[in-house]
């Protein structure tokens, strides 16, 4: 256990005021090296959160002694500051107005999508509400988070390739959430990229990356590859997590340990549930506690096990992510995860409520795999025109023998159960998982004006087609 130091009470010290940062209790350990760094806030009203970002190419050794040649945000607020992989994290407080001055300093155009946060639906980043952003230009980006949960950002133009590169950052924003007695707080990206021998990544899309969504031979947890995650020992941590690959499935394990799911896309969940594997489909998010009764010393993977997300996808068995590194002994009590958390009332669906058939198959083109939405694809979709404040079903059928885990921006929905009735196991959902060859019925209701895309977060599926339109109007 190299360079760990234990100083007594500083554990208690550090609690005391993690109510407010949410700094690990571990802060006294040598540098964390998945710790995501905060954009600098540079307004001074406390309900005001102003950062400067922008997306530039960067430098990321996956391979020791690699470099590799990547797109990455860099927090533009300090000077010659450099891109990391994920981005700088956004966090604000419920309510707060966020302003997020972007420059885009790629040498192609790009935009900034505020993934689950509803917004106004200029500010929604993707290229149904506003012109790209050119190649030296800039935007501003204007909106109030509503929401408490775990969010995240990226591009929306050309996602396979933008996304793939590196361009990803989470946005946390803080409800109370005092009422999780954790030792620690993280947020965990995690992502896969295919990379070459000497270290670069690979430019090369065979049919399987566009079938399948690239999955790459490296996995990446905050834009590393098995590093060790240094845990206090009888500790409980809390890990937000999000799914930034363009195609890979991660479902995760933690041998001996169980990971009790406290939130999801939309915030918390209404009763926090134990699972010993958890499925992460691209796009979503997890939240939950991890509690940590091993031995100091002692350690543990974090893998990956096989999902059979279709096409017969070989199984390459379990795969680890990163070691989880036990440390110094917790000394205080934690208190127990409340059995009841977020407050989420279920839609009211009714017989009568009016469903929409969304069919989502794949068709194959000279060119390669195509993907519908009943019998459109993107650009050459046409609009669905609904209205404001109606209350739908949307029955998303798939036909194609490979999952898709289906997004609609600004706004949340719930998935129904066998009954028809919401299921509010994962609470607010942006992101649910259409399981190969099954109906998943959901139920929205739309809420701001104006057009918001729907799409599977395969990204290579919705720049092949597999995305549409939705105007929302008065
Ligand atoms: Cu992560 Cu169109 O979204
Ligand atoms: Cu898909």
């Amino acid at each position: 256990m190299r360079r760990l130091v234990a100083v007594p009470g500083l554990a208690l010290a550090l609690a005391a005021c993690s109510a407010q940062s949410r700094a690990p209790e571990s802060a006294a350990l040598p540098p964390d090296p998945y710790e995501i760094a905060h954009l600098t806030d540079t307004n001074p009203d406390p309900r005001v959160v102003e950062v400067s970002v922008a997306a530039a190419p960067a430098q990321i050794e996956y391979l020791t002694g690699k470099p590799a040649d990547v797109w990455a945000y860099r927090d533009a607020a300090i000077a010659g500051s450099k891109g990391t992989i994920p981005g700088p994290m956004l966090v604000a407080n419920q309510g707060d107005d966020v302003i997020v001055h972007f420059t885009n300093e790629l040498p192609e155009s790009t935009t900034l999508h505020w993934h689950g946060i509803r917004l106004d639906n200029t500010m929604d980043g993707s290229t149904s509400t506003q012109q790209v952003v050119m190649p030296g230009a800039s935007f501003d980006y204007r909106f109030k988070v509503k929401d408490a949960g775990s969010f995240w950002f990226h591009p929306h133009v050309r996602g396979d390739v933008q996304i793939e590169r590196g361009l990803y950052a989470p946005l946390v924003v803080r409800g109370d959430e005092s009422v999780l007695d954790v030792t620690a707080e993280r947020y965990l990206v995690v992502d896969d990229v295919k990379v070459t021998s000497d270290g670069r990544l690979s430019t090369d899309t065979d049919e399987m990356d566009t079938m399948m969504g690239r999955q790459g031979n490296v996995l990446l947890v905050n834009g590393k590859r098995m590093g060790e995650l240094r845990v206090q020992a009888g500790g409980r941590e809390r890990w937000r997590i999000v799914n930034a690959a363009n195609g890979r499935f991660f479902k995760l394990r933690l041998a001996g340990h169980a990971f009790t799911v406290v939130g999801s896309d939309g915030g918390f969940v209404p009763a926090p549930y134990r699972t010993e594997e958890l499925l992460v489909a691209p796009g979503e998010r997890y939240d939950v506690t991890v509690d940590l009764p091993g031995a100091e010393g002692t350690r543990v993977a974090l893998q990956t096990v096989y999902y059979d997300r279709g096409h017969d996808m070989p199984d390459p068995g379990p795969k680890p992510m990163l070691d989880v590194v036990y440390g110094p002994r917790v000394t205080r009590p934690l208190a127990p995860i409340p059995a009841t958390l977020g407050a989420v009332a279920p839609l009211p669906v009714t017989p009568a409520t009016l469903a929409r058939r969304m069919e989502l198959r794949e068709v194959d083109a000279t060119d390669g795999p195509r993907f519908y939405i009943n019998d459109q694809y993107w650009p050459f979709n046409t609009p669905l025109m609904v209205k404001q404040g109606d209350l739908e079903i949307w029955e998303i059928v798939n036909t194609a023998a490979m999952d898709h885990p289906f997004h609609i921006h600004g706004m949340f929905f719930q998935p129904l159960d066998a009954r028809g009735q919401p299921d509010l196991t994962n609470g607010w959902k942006d992101t649910v998982n259409v399981k190969q060859k099954s109906t998943l019925k959901l139920a929205v209701r739309y809420e701001a004006l104006g057009m918001w895309m729907f799409h599977c977060h395969i990204l290579e599926h919705a720049e092949r087609g597999m995305m549409g339109d939705l105007m929302i109007m008065k």
